[in-house]
């Protein structure tokens, strides 16, 4: 009789232990564990753009390219489609072939004054505003230049 008792006691205490045990267990776990401010602000961390922002200037012609547009070009174009003087210099390279815009860049002038239909529209469209001339720019540095463009 005594020893069913004592079974009893044995069970009662046994299962008394595992329910304290559970109760430490989740007070542990709520006092530990990030709050939801925590976890969204972990989010916003992982969540931040891995890549800085603008071009990727490890490619040696896109910072070639943009140290020739900062000097030469960026008083009038962006290399956006945003208007500054001129027009915005994204997809120029769709619109007209390297070759053009070679000629163009060393003397915009002389294109016009050839008669191509696309520079004397562009001319006017931009109220004759003349672009500057820069005869020392050969095709390399204009490939540099749209790299720049491409990548921004
Ligand atoms: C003084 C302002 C000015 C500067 C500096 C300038 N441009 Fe221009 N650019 C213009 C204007 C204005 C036009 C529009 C055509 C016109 O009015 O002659 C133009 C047109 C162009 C075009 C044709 C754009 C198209 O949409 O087809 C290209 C390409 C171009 N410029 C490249 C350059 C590059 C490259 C540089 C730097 C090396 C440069 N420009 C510097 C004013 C400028």
């Amino acid at each position: 009789m005594e020893n069913k008792i004592f079974k009893t006691l044995k069970v009662v205490n046994t299962l008394l232990i595992v329910v304290v045990l559970c109760f430490i267990f989740t007070l542990m776990a709520f006092l530990l564990l990030p709050k939801g401010g925590d976890v969204a602000a972990a989010a916003n961390v992982a969540a931040a753009p891995a890549k800085p922002a603008g071009p990727d200037l490890s490619d040696p012609a896109v910072a070639k390219g943009k140290e020739i547009f900062t000097n030469n070009c960026s008083a009038c174009h962006a290399p956006t489609d945003e208007v500054v003087v001129g027009p915005g210099l994204k997809g120029v390279d769709t619109r007209r072939d390297l070759a053009w815009i070679t000629k163009w860049v060393q003397n915009p002038q002389k294109v016009l004054s050839s008669g191509d239909k696309y520079a004397n529209d562009l001319y006017k469209k931009f109220n004759g505003t003349q672009m500057t001339a820069f005869p020392n720019l050969g095709e390399e540095d204009i490939k540099n230049v749209l790299a720049y463009i491409k990548a921004n």
